[in-house]
């Protein structure tokens, strides 16, 4: 205790020397050089030091205690501080005190000179370089940028600070006035403090920033996301976790021991290879030392439940028996040998080279064509589970690869919830609906279906709910879509495209026969000889109450008739119903679809590709007084458009020959209009439909109601081929087309055509329009009424 015999704690403090400091010992103030800040005054030495200070109007050096407790010794204070002036010194009237001080510059201490009744320093202060270098000015650039993005994190950032960090222009007080917003620990802060070299200094805080930026984004989206999808499975997990509060509140504890015991039995038995294991045993026993109220208890155990649940090692035998397959997928669809062929093929590749990639299949078709069905059955031939992904409307990277475990209710995404639940490593997994992805600020889901389907990187897919590797390789995956053109290129080029064009009328009928209704009477609970519905009946629901290239309305619409035979059936009317054809109408109402080409004006009947298998598209002209301007109307797409100019430019150009007025057309505008709304009218295959509804307004020649086209043209008149002619050709009967002209060049197309369709038809292949308006056009031009 001889300090207190020191000269200082005898002579007034006045006359303390110039190059020593009255120490202001602070427990949770970093004060920096440039900042003002309140700070507690706290223990009998600082309130000593504080009052001393403001009595003689000198400086005093704040300093941060390294150690917890009042009146801190000189080793229990850091070394290194903030000279400051104090702006005011406050005594509240609780008898505690504040001063607002303002940093001024940096001092490190050499000794003590006094410590009672207040510590007194020799110190050396330190100047900040007033020039800096280009180094300096880019970090101080950056770091102010940094700042204010982070500020526009923080909804509760006062927007003078944003106002103030743009003004400050000495990169050493941007570093310093940062650091002391920042939400640093103490410790953080002082360390930023020391770091006298400035190039570091700032390297430091732009560190501490960025993490903190870091940090602000992500709980910003784990607050959006938990805010926007507290969807299903998150109420699920919070419903849970409030049904143990429950239980626990009534006593019913169950044995915290026992749960762990089980546990561990489960993690040993699950087969999980080492790095699971290792994850699982370090959980579990984080798991024994969390209080079982805890909200981490329920993630943590809901995750140990997921990496027991994984089916790590678990594997189905395959067998590939190429004949029980053939039967297999016979029995479950009719018709498709093309199709049933690639997949027997598929099989057969994988049968004899087992350990070889083999591809993954896509079946890409309309609707209700049977994608689904033949995913099914394949994985029935192959004796393995069956599982659908919907990759529709996906655009969350994390629906693929999962939520870290940040939030209560986060999960792993859907391949490994799918895995999950087919219980095997080696099930059928169909990712439906490829085509239908999309990308979006929430990541890209494509690169993670990449991923998921490389074989290069599949036998360790991350997810990050998961956190460990899972493989995937021994999964067999099948997409399908509808639109090959939706589907990205490089997810086109990992997969093998099979196509499935739609049903013609005698397929459906076919297979309304013999699969969908027997599927029909069995969900109504009947039996094959209490109802019998005629072919005609049949073929009348096909034509005139669906509409689609699949088979599913004409499922439902044979559903709808078996339901009312049941009723008949079931309140004793009769024993046995048969419907006809005149009874159709009776059940379902009024015809959805009129047949279109009993209802058609004289306009060219197109022939449309679109998702849903194919469509025919009216094409009407009209003149009307004006100037030769040509005006398109049915929201059409740019290429149609560009089609709809060639034709115009053509039928002018050739005029001559046509037998075309020119003089008519010089003082008429052209109208182009398409109409039926729902087809998507986009696509270079309408030129030779559009120059033909011309050609017959301009010459008064008739457009044949039994003729339908397709095919785009050159400006010289020349026919080009164009694509989906099959399901074109099919949609055309369906509408009961008979004649199509087609371009020439599709001629290879033609086996592609069912044969029952093919038998049907008519085909013109043209070469040129001349070709195609020899045999739309009636010979003989009518009376047509002034347009
Ligand atoms: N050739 C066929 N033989 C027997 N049944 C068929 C055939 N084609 C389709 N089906 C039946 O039609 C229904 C619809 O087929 P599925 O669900 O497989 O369509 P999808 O092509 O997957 O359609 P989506 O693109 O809408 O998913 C199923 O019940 C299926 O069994
Ligand atoms: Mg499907």
């Amino acid at each position: 205790m001889n300090e207190n015999a020191t000269p200082m704690t005898a002579a007034p403090a006045a006359s303390l020397p110039e190059d020593v400091l009255i120490i202001l010992p602070t427990a949770e103030t970093v004060l920096f050089p440039g900042v003002v800040l309140p700070i507690a005054v706290r223990g009998k030495r600082a309130i000593a030091a504080a009052q001393e200070a403001v009595r003689t109007q000198r400086r005093v050096g704040v300093l941060l205690q390294a150690a917890e407790g009042e009146n801190p010794e000189p080793d229990q204070l850091h070394r290194v501080g903030t000279v400051a002036s104090i702006v005011r010194f406050v005594t509240a009237a609780d008898g505690t005190h504040h001063l607002i001080a303002q940093g001024e510059q940096r001092f490190t201490v050499l000794d003590y000179v006094s410590r009672e009744p207040f510590l007194v320093a020799r110190i050396e202060a330190h100047k900040e370089p007033t020039a800096v270098g280009k180094e300096i000015e880019a970090r101080a650039l950056t770091l102010r940028e940094r700042a204010i993005e982070a500020m526009q994190l923080l909804p509760q950032a006062p927007a003078e600070l944003g106002n103030a960090i743009r003004a400050i222009d000495s990169a050493s007080t941007l570093a310093d006035i940062v650091a002391s917003f920042m939400d640093l620990k103490m410790t953080e802060k002082q360390e930023i403090l020391a770091t006298f070299d400035l190039e570091e200094r700032l390297d430091r805080v732009l560190a501490f920033l960025n993490r903190r930026i870091e940090v602000l984004k992500v709980s910003r989206q784990i607050d959006e996301r938990t805010r926007e999808a507290f969807d299903e499975r998150q109420k699920e997990a919070v419903l849970r976790e409030r049904l143990r509060q429950i239980q626990k509140e009534l006593g019913d504890k169950g044995d915290p021991g026992a749960e762990a015991e089980d546990l561990r039995k489960s993690v040993a038995e699950a087969g999980m290879p080492p790095e699971a294991e290792e994850q699982a045993q370090r959980e579990l026993a984080r798991l024994e030392r969390m209080p079982e109220g805890a909200a981490e208890y329920s993630m943590t155990r809901n995750y140990l439940d997921w990496l027991i649940a994984m089916p790590w090692s678990k594997l189905d035998p395959e067998q590939l028996d190429i004949d029980r397959a053939r039967a297999i997928l016979d029995e479950d669809h009719y018709g498709l040998d093309k199709v049933k062929r690639r997949i027997l093929e598929f099989l057969a590749v994988r049968k004899l080279n087992p350990e070889g990639r083999s591809p993954i299949l896509c079946f890409v078709g309309p609707p209700g064509v049977g994608k689904t069905s033949l995913g099914q059955s394949i994985a029935k031939a192959l004796g393995l589970q069956f599982r659908r992904v919907s990759l529709g409307g996906v655009h969350d990277e994390a629906e693929i690869r999962g939520h870290r475990r940040t939030y209560i209710g986060s999960l792993p995404g859907n391949i490994v919830q799918a895995i999950r639940k087919a219980g095997r490593r080696n099930p059928v997994l169909m990712l439906d609906e490829v085509d239908k992805l999309s990308a979006s600020h929430q990541g890209d889901p494509f690169s993670a279906l990449l991923e998921v389907l490389d074989p290069e990187q599949n036998n360790t897919f991350r997810d990050n709910y998961l956190g460990v590797p899972f493989d995937l390789s021994k999964v067999l995956f099948i997409g399908t879509a509808n639109v090959l053109d939706a589907i990205p290129a490089p997810l086109r080029d990992r997969m093998e495209i099979i196509e499935l064009a739609g049903y013609t009328e005698e397929e459906k009928l076919q297979i309304a026969r013999r699969h969908l209704l027997a599927r029909q009477l069995s969900a109504n609970g009947l039996r094959a000889d209490q109802v019998q519905i005629s072919d005609e009946a049949l073929r009348h629901v096909i034509v005139d109450y669906t509409r689609e290239a699949g088979v599913r309305g004409l499922e439902r619409q044979i559903g709808a008739l078996l339901r009312n035979a049941a009723v008949t059936i079931a309140s004793g009317r009769a024993a046995q119903v048969s419907i006809d054809v005149g009874d159709v109408q009776g059940i379902l109402g009024a015809p959805r679809f009129e047949n279109e080409v009993a209802l058609r004006t004289s306009v060219a009947t197109g022939l449309a590709w679109t998702p849903a298998g194919g469509d025919i598209l009216f094409i009407e002209s009209s003149r009307v007084r004006g100037r030769g301007k040509l005006i398109l109307t049915g929201q059409l797409g740019e290429v149609m458009k560009e089609s709809a100019q060639a034709a115009v430019t053509l039928v002018k150009s050739q005029a001559d020959r046509l037998g075309i007025d020119a003089a008519v057309l010089d003082d008429s505008d052209l109208h182009i209009h398409v109409p039926a709304g729902a087809i998507p009218k986009d696509g270079p295959s309408a030129g030779v439909a559009m120059a033909t509804s011309l050609a017959s307004l301009l010459t008064g020649r008739t457009v044949r109601a039994d003729v339908a086209m397709t095919g785009e043209i050159s400006l010289r008149g020349v026919v080009l081929p164009v694509g989906g002619i099959k399901e074109k050709v099919v949609a055309a009967a369906r509408a009961g087309i008979r004649t199509v002209i087609l371009p020439a060049r599709n001629r290879r197309d033609l086996e592609d055509i069912p044969e029952s369709v093919r038998n049907r038809m008519e085909f013109v292949w043209a070469e040129k329009i001349d070709d195609v308006l020899a045999r739309a056009l009636e010979t003989a031009p009518v009376q047509r009424a002034a347009a």
